[in-house]
């Protein structure tokens, strides 16, 4: 069986979603210090909609077919549904992931926490920062290097 899903090769060798937004509505940044990748997703939101979602990846091709991925799953939802997407919903929609590149999918799921969270504070939302509380990469990392 082949490493990598047809999905995952496909939003890898084409990518949705790329760049940046002007002025975006929100604007979230997360990185891994062991590999070092970097993710940036930018916002625009209307009325509580995502009506538009792109992103900056410096990093492998999980974590570019994850930012792809999420930004689709995400366009045209409201918020609160925006807030809920996990890295397992993201792997999922890739047909999976190998496990020690799971840890990818997370930086997508973070890098949104964070424009949201970006978002709600330029717009004076209240939020429950529990929410916002960020995964322990190294761990995982660790986890799924098991070292
Ligand atoms: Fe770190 Fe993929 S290897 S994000």
């Amino acid at each position: 069986m082949a490493l990598y899903s047809d999905k995952v090769m496909d939003h890898f060798m084409n990518p949705r979603n790329v760049g940046c937004i002007e002025n975006a509505d929100g604007i979230g940044e997360i990185g891994n210090a062991k590999c070092g990748d970097i993710m940036k997703i930018y916002l625009k939101i209307e009325n509580d909609i995502i009506v538009d979602a792109k992103f900056e990846t410096f990093g492998c091709g999980s974590a570019i077919a994850s930012s792809s991925m999420a930004t689709e799953l995400i366009m045209g939802k409201p918020v609160s549904q925006a807030l809920e997407l996990t890295n397992k919903a993201v792997v999922e929609a890739l047909d999976g992931l190998p496990a020690h590149k799971v840890h990818c999918s997370v930086l997508a799921e973070e890098a949104i926490k964070n424009a949201l969270k970006d978002y709600f504070d330029k717009n004076g939302i209240p939020y429950d920062a529990e929410q916002f509380k960020e995964t322990d990469h190294e761990a995982l990392h660790d986890h799924v290097h098991g070292e």
